[in-house]
């Protein structure tokens, strides 16, 4: 019977987990992981500056199944990229190793 009730109570948890992993992204730590990697100094939510918009990045990777592990490559492998001023310069690779916060970035810059 208690067996019961906790392997009832992990399910409610596990499924619970699953079903509100999207509404799970932590928008405060994303913006201060942008803020501390100088992001937004090339990136704004809506404009563009010397890079695109965080919106036209979530609108060209939309109903793309691999769009959170090719934003992941993008910030942690430092990529050839062209600024809007026609310059090439390797894009900035994100200063921490922890995935949960480079997925938690990546996760709110596509939801935007
Ligand atoms: C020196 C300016 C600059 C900085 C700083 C910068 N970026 Fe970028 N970023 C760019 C440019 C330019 C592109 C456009 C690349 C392209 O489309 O060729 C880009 C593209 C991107 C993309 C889209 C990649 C894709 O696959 O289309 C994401 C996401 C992104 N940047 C996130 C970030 C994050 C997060 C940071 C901070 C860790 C950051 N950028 C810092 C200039 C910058």
């Amino acid at each position: 019977m208690k067996k019961q009730f906790i392997a009832s109570v992990a399910f409610i948890l596990v499924t619970g987990l699953f079903s509100t992993a999207h509404a799970a992204i932590d928008e405060e730590a994303a913006k201060a992981t942008g803020k501390r990697n100088d992001c937004f100094k090339c990136h704004a939510i809506d404009k563009t500056k010397k890079g695109p918009s965080y919106k036209k990045v979530a609108l060209k990777y939309k109903g793309n199944p691999e769009a959170e592990a090719k934003i992941i490559k993008h910030l942690t492998t430092g990529p050839k990229v062209k600024l809007e001023d026609g310059t090439e310069e390797n894009h900035k690779i994100i200063d921490t190793k922890d995935q949960s916060e480079i997925k938690n970035l990546a996760d709110w810059i596509l939801s935007l």
